[in-house]
């Protein structure tokens, strides 16, 4: 079967991990080229990922005519202009999340891809391609657990320290979109409902240099949804044991829950030390299997010319309620949602 030739844009702490899973287990696809602002990453792509051409400019890594996808792993200020002129240059994308960091960036995106519809043009909300998520979104749909009323939803990243936050506090959006972006779509997808209202609140617990960058260590945000029912979506980057992300979903008939282990680390161990439960330390280690689920996918979609099932309409309302949560938790109001 024939090989897409794809390249990388950002090579950080997901991007590294990333290009490593493509390169080693992502089938029918051939990594040529890596884009970078960082030398030491680039000499990392050159010596352990093997590419032809690597880049500090992303205008060159679009325009090369040897590739036809790109994969996007740059900050999320970044990502419409990426999105945008890699599109623009003929090339297949996929990107992880945010779309962008706000709505008319969002827009534009999705104007240029609807310009391009021979190319695909995919966003990773990956618990879609988790399977316990799945599972979850079956016993929903079939009505097993009844109206659903209730979402729980939070992400807890392990605690870094002050430098690590001055090093990437400022690119990533704020802690709404950052941490929170991906409960938002499964608030939407497991509830089959459309966001309607946020109220948010938060602080700076720990590191107040969050409040500088009117930002915050930890969050939390209740969400009403169209034709009835709530959320309770919480962010923190102060999690002790790991980086915890946990959904729980409570129906008129039922509920459940879905457990924060990765999905190959399900083992409770007992020895002298007493009970241990692995957590996953990382974002990466906690949903791999479905961060590789979704790149077969997206290069299935390319061979197969199909549209991904997740589309970019998600990533738009995603970010839509991302950035309402923002406003809410600065201006200390309740925000409806305009469409
Ligand atoms: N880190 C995580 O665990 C995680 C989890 C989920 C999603 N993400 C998303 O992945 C993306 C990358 O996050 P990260 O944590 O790896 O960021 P990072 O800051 O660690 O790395 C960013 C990379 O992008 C490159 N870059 C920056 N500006 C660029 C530009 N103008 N042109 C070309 N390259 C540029 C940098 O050189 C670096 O290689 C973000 O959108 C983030 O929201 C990250």
């Amino acid at each position: 079967m024939y090989k897409v030739k794809a390249g990388i844009i950002g090579l950080g702490r997901l991007g590294k991990e990333y290009a490593q899973l493509i390169k080693n287990h992502v089938k029918h696809v051939d990594l040529l080229a890596a884009c970078s602002l960082n030398q030491e990453e680039l000499a990392f792509a050159k010596s352990k990922l093997d590419v032809q051409y690597t880049y500090t400019d992303h205008h060159q890594i679009v325009n090369n005519h040897d590739l036809d996808a790109i994969f996007l792993m740059s900050p999320p200020v970044h990502h419409a202009m990426h999105l945008i002129d890699a599109v623009n240059a003929g090339k297949h994308v996929f990107t992880t999340t945010p779309l962008a960091t706000n709505v008319d960036d969002c827009n534009t995106v999705i104007k240029t891809a609807k310009n391009r519809p021979s190319q695909v043009v995919m966003i990773g909300f990956e618990h879609r391609y988790y399977q316990a998520y799945n599972q979850a979104k079956a016993i929903i749909d079939k009505g097993q657990i009844g109206e659903v009323i209730m979402i729980n939803s939070s992400t807890f990243d392990k605690e870094k320290t002050d430098m690590y936050y001055k090093q990437y506090g400022v690119d990533a959006g704020g802690i709404f979109m950052e941490l929170n972006i991906k409960n938002l779509d499964i608030v939407r997808w497991l509830s089959n409902k459309e966001i309607e209202s946020v109220t948010s609140t938060g602080g700076s617990f720990k590191y107040e240099l969050f409040d500088r960058l009117n930002d915050a260590d930890s969050v939390m945000s209740l969400l009403e949804l169209q034709g009835g029912g709530m959320a309770n979506v919480a962010a923190s980057r102060l999690s002790q044991d790991g980086f915890n992300f946990k959904t729980s979903v409570f129906g008129t008939e039922g509920s459940l829950e879905i457990l924060n282990q990765s999905s190959s680390e399900s083992i409770i161990m007992h020895d002298t030390k007493g009970v241990n439960i692995k957590i996953p330390q990382t974002y990466f280690e906690r949903f791999e299997p479905a961060l590789l689920a979704q790149a077969n996918d997206f290069i299935q979609c390319i061979q197969e010319s199909k549209r991904p099932s997740v589309s970019l309409e998600d990533g738009l309302e995603a970010t839509r309620a991302a950035v309402a949560m923002t406003k809410s938790f600065l201006m200390k109001e309740k925000i409806h949602l305009e469409r």
